[in-house]
């Protein structure tokens, strides 16, 4: 069984990176293959509603970084999306990516579990687990919760870490995700053990933070 988590930041070792960490490592404890891809910095093609897709069976541009995230979703048993939050949204890129993906590739996600995680300094966050969430919820794929809407903060890269709720809520993600996964491919694992609860208010205040 393995997961693909595909990070939608453009900071490679930023708080998204770290969030999704988290739940790739929980899955590995727990039995499941995890891979973090990221999406990186260059400029990413839009869709431009040509419907191409659905006579070719894919999106109609070629460009490496869609033919490496159709290929690897479709390999895996389950899908995670990881953003920042800008202006109350995912990052433009991500959408540009995931907008091609999901319109091309339903018959290949669907009935694959799906789960989204949405990073952000304060406000906005629900708003992009809402929005990430879409993609699963038009195309036939259970979407896997955890204890808290799937959401970490920071501002500064490696700040996540200071958001040990947050955190958590990724741990027991990851934790979700693999119990799905085993019962869906017919073994009968047992509910998910629980963590004593860990309640958290952002994280630290930052001298140094602009907006
Ligand atoms: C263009 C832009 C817009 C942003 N908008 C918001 C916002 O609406 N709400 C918020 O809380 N943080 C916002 N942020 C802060 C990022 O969400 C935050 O720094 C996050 O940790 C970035 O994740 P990353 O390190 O994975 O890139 C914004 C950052 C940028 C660059």
């Amino acid at each position: 069984m393995k997961v693909l988590l595909v990070n939608g930041s453009p900071r490679v070792g930023g708080n998204t990176f770290i969030a999704l960490s988290e739940v790739a490592k929980t899955l590995e404890e727990n039995g499941v293959r995890a891979e973090i891809v990221q999406i990186g910095t260059k400029a990413v093609q839009g869709c431009i509603a040509c419907y191409k897709c659905a006579e070719l069976g894919r999106c109609v541009f070629n460009d490496d970084l869609y033919n490496k995230i159709r290929e690897k979703a479709i390999e895996s048993d389950a899908i995670v999306i990881g953003s920042p939050t800008y202006y109350a949204g995912p990052n433009g890129s991500l959408c540009a990516l995931l907008d091609r993906l999901f319109f091309s590739c339903k018959s290949h996600l669907q009935y694959k579990p799906g789960a989204s995680v949405a990073v952000c300094r304060r406000g906005g966050v629900s708003a992009v687990f809402d929005r990430l969430n879409k993609y699963f919820t038009i195309t036939n794929m259970p979407v896997v919760s955890s204890q808290y809407w799937n959401s970490v903060h920071g501002l500064l890269p490696g700040e996540a870490l200071q958001d040990e709720e947050g955190l958590q809520t990724m741990r027991v993600l990851g934790r979700n995700i693999a119990w799905m996964l085993k019962n869906l491919k017919g073994e009968i694992a047992p509910v998910p053990q629980t963590e004593p609860k860990i309640m958290t208010n952002f994280i630290r205040p930052n001298a140094d933070a602009a907006d």
